[in-house]
């Protein structure tokens, strides 16, 4: 790389001018961007395999529900190529890969629950031949009855968990004095994660009973964990590394331990390196998703739309096994309020048990599928009113000083709501367009225009107190350049460039001497998923804190030897700046070396303040808020429910960011990520429970030419009040709730179709099927 020197940098960059030179806040390139390009990145599959490498495939249970009879895997051990077999009972240690609750095999033990549930491993020369012999086994069911709907779990009181419920003050008793009143039903539905690079684990035995696992996960530290309890063995005997995934966006915070599990297996009872590369189909009928929800709401605000009391019961579809789904009943507790004060409120979620795959973690961890349901209420009241939606929402947002604390008891602090929705209200020129789409659709009996603002407000934090620890190591080599290690693991969201940013910052460099290497447990232990967003601020904060105490080290010995006093060193532009002097960086690390000054350390943080009570849901579980908010504008031919996003304005609060291209990028992929999930993606399952959407064929994400022609991304850039990393905020799950804006907008042009009359019943996804059967519900309902 060809870095331009500091001071024609500086001349570059008007903020840099006259500033201290510094790392933070500039619009850096992703740290891979250059391999990424030429195809040098190195994911999991593309590491040199090691001679001896054999490949394992897994045998999947065709039945939803049942308890297998009679099982024969001669034709799979006859198979070309095949190796071995390993069943439930080949696990030495524990068969259970739960992450919280223990109630989720890893291999089927006689019972299956949902089709595509792992019952063996297969083992062969190669993927192809592994893959070929899973299918040729011969199993004898005997079936059970099965539930697959949310709302199937909760008549028959089927859950993996007891549900949960939230309550401040009497919302019942709000609710029958409220002069208004909206009640209804909602289903929003789940969502694949989709990462390009699939699920994947290369498993190498090392002496001594040690496993060497390289696997695509976001959480090393509980693939070590249950890779040790499956195989018997200690924590310190297995190492996990992960360089980075090609997409992680939840689906790898729990569910990579099937395949580093299965691969380990495999390796340890053969003594070989062992591959588990999953193909999209496997991965997609094998894996959960994010959970789908159906509410059941009950709402009284009074004339002028304010909201006095609500109400809401939610049930998501789990799946067979708890996975996350407590936490993400949780988050989705706490996010129902989105922006809004709530005084009465009823909030209840329930984790359904069903017979399909286990739902887990996806980009926004039940935060997005909280909000949605406030989201749909406001716009239910407005049309109500005959009002703007947005008026109403302005109406009911937290205040500042008062009507500022959420019905789990956390005051809104920092709440930049007001401003920015003003900023975006004038610079997405939303009145105005309201009009010109009244006027549009007045004269436009098949084509309707559709215009919606949605707000949103994020907590940030794992929502379970104490996965909220980060630790760092940062080297200094004699030569001056430093290597970074992190627990926080990169899924192409850079991560590992706003650490990079935060240590040469810290120490005074430029980027160039920063190097960032894979995740690794051997290096440092006992690290929490990089999820809830919080990968930037908790392991930047660490490598801050390991980075300062090289500098407090280097500015001591400065002092030692060139006079001056301790808090006046300063590291800036590659030098060290003592009593007058510049000492080049390289210089004073290798006097430092001689005489024996430690160039390494360990930094740690633990996110202060936070505190949560389960059983009454109350206390400070989010370290602070994101704010954002987005305007949309859709068109919908109202024949074929067919519909474009023509312009989309988004303004995201940032705080004040650490690389504001990475964040842009964030924004922006968050947003085509959310819109898909609400408009084109969609879960289908047949009646006997087969996920048949389970290939691009079928299931539609976002392409290039989905996102919309003019897409307006801003940030809002205001220091958070918070103490974090340089007054950043997190970006990576928040913007997810965005295109909300785009089904609202979509819903807007519905509803133009009966003239803003009555309130069209539109589920997610809103696809084209969906658009029309509202379509015609709307036009039902004007007729009479
Ligand atoms: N961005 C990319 N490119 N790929 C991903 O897999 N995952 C998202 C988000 N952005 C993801 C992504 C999810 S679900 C989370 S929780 C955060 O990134 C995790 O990273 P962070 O905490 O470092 O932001
Ligand atoms: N997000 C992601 N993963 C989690 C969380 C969360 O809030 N809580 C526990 N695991
Ligand atoms: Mo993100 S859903 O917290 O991995």
């Amino acid at each position: 790389m060809n870095h331009p020197a500091i001071p024609e940098l500086k001349a570059a960059i008007p903020e840099l001018a006259g500033a201290a030179w510094s790392g933070v806040g500039l619009s850096r390139k992703h740290e891979s961007a250059e391999l990424h390009v030429l195809g040098q990145a190195t994911y999991t599959d593309d590491i040199p395999e090691l001679q001896g490498t054999l490949h394992a495939a897994l045998g999947l249970s065709t039945k939803a529900h049942a308890n297998i009879t009679a099982m024969d895997l001669e034709p799979v051990k006859n198979s070309p190529g095949v190796v071995a077999v390993f069943t439930a009972t080949d696990i030495p240690g524990v068969n259970d890969m739960g992450p919280i609750i223990h109630d989720d095999p890893i291999l089927s033990p006689g019972l299956v629950q949902y089709v595509g549930q792992p019952i063996f491993v297969v083992v062969a020369d190669t993927h192809t031949n592994a893959r070929r012999a899973a299918r040729k086994a011969v199993i004898t069911y005997d079936e059970l009855p099965a539930i697959f709907t949310p709302q199937q779990a909760k008549a028959a009181g089927s859950y993996v968990l007891p549900p949960m419920k939230l309550l401040k003050g009497d919302a019942q008793a709000a609710f029958e004095r409220a002069p208004r009143k909206v009640k209804g039903e909602l289903f929003v539905g789940g969502q694949e994660q989709f990462y390009l690079e699939g699920q994947i684990s290369y498993a190498i035995p090392k002496e001594n009973r040690g496993m060497f696992v390289q696997c695509s996960t976001q959480h090393p530290s509980e693939m070590l964990h249950l890779v040790a309890h499956a195989l018997g063995l200690n924590s310190h005997n297995v190492t996990v590394e992960c360089r980075r995934m090609g997409g992680g966006f939840g689906g790898k915070e729990s569910q990579s331990a099937l395949w580093a599990i299965c691969a380990s297996l495999a390796a340890f009872k053969l003594k070989v390196p062992v591959k588990l590369r999953a193909d999209r189909d496997d991965d997609m009928i094998v894996t959960g998703k994010r959970h789908c929800f159906f509410y059941e709401y009950e709402v009284g605000y009074d004339d002028a739309g304010r909201i006095v009391a609500a109400k809401v019961d939610m049930t998501s579809r789990a799946g067979y096994s708890a996975d996350l789904s407590g936490p993400v009943a949780t988050r989705a507790i706490c996010h129902f309020d989105n922006c809004y004060y709530l005084s009465d409120a009823d909030i209840r979620a329930g984790a359904g048990k069903t017979n399909t795959q286990s739902n887990t973690a996806f980009r926004g961890f039940g935060g997005p599928q909280g909000a949605i349901a406030m989201e749909y209420i406001i716009d239910e009241i407005a049309r109500e009113l005959g009002k703007d939606a947005l008026d109403i929402r302005r109406l009911n947002f937290y205040g500042t000083d008062e009507r500022n604390v959420t019905p789990y008891g956390q005051l809104v602090e920092g709440n930049v709501l007001p401003e920015l929705t003003a900023r975006l209200e004038a610079t997405s020129e939303y009145r105005a367009r309201r009009e010109a789409i009244e006027k549009f659709n007045a004269t436009s009996p098949v084509l309707k225009k559709g215009l919606a603002f949605t707000p949103l407000k994020f907590g940030i934090a794992f929502n379970v107190t104490h996965l909220n620890q980060a630790g760092a190591l940062v080297h200094v080599y004699v030569d001056g350049s430093v290597l970074v290690n992190h627990g926080g693991t990169e899924m192409g969201q850079g991560v590992n460039t706003k650490v990079m940013q935060v240590v040469a910052h810290e120490l005074g460099l430029d980027m160039c001497h920063v190097r960032i290497t894979a995740t690794d447990t051997s290096k440092v232990a006992n690290t929490s998923a990089t999820a809830a967003s919080t990968g930037a601020d908790l392991n930047g904060k660490a490598a801050q804190d390991a980075a300062r105490q090289i500098k407090e080290r280097l500015a001591k010995f400065a002092v030692e030897q060139h006079g001056g006093d301790v808090a006046s060193v300063r590291f800036e532009d590659d030098h060290v700046h003592v009593n007058g002097q510049a000492i080049r960086w390289h210089v004073l690390v290798g006097q430092a070396y001689l005489k024996r000054v430690q160039l390494w350390s360990d930094g740690f943080y633990a996110t202060p303040h936070l505190s949560w009570d389960p059983k009454s849901m109350n206390g400070h579980p989010f370290s602070y808020y994101a704010f954002g908010a987005a305007v949309s504008e859709v068109i919908v031919d109202t024949l074929t429910g067919e519909w474009r996003l023509l312009r989309a304005d988004a303004l995201y609060d940032a705080g004040k960011s650490l690389n504001p291209a990475i964040d842009i990028g964030q924004v922006e992929g968050a947003f085509i990520q959310g819109m898909g999930w609400l408009t084109t993606e969609q879960l289908w399952w047949n009646a006997n429970g087969k996920l048949m959407t389970h290939a691009p064929s079928t299931y539609k994400i976002p392409g290039i030419s989905d996102c919309p022609g003019d897409f307006r991304v801003n940030l809002f850039e205001q220091p958070n009040v918070a103490d974090s990393i340089h007054r950043s905020k997190a970006v990576g799950e928040p913007p997810l709730l965005l295109p909300f804006s785009v089904f609202f907008a979509i819903r807007d042009a519905i509803s133009a179709v009966g003239n803003h009359q009555v309130n069209p019943p539109l589920n997610a996804p809103a696809t084209s099927e969906e658009i029309l059967r509202a379509i015609d519900a709307v036009t039902a309902k004007v007729a009479n």
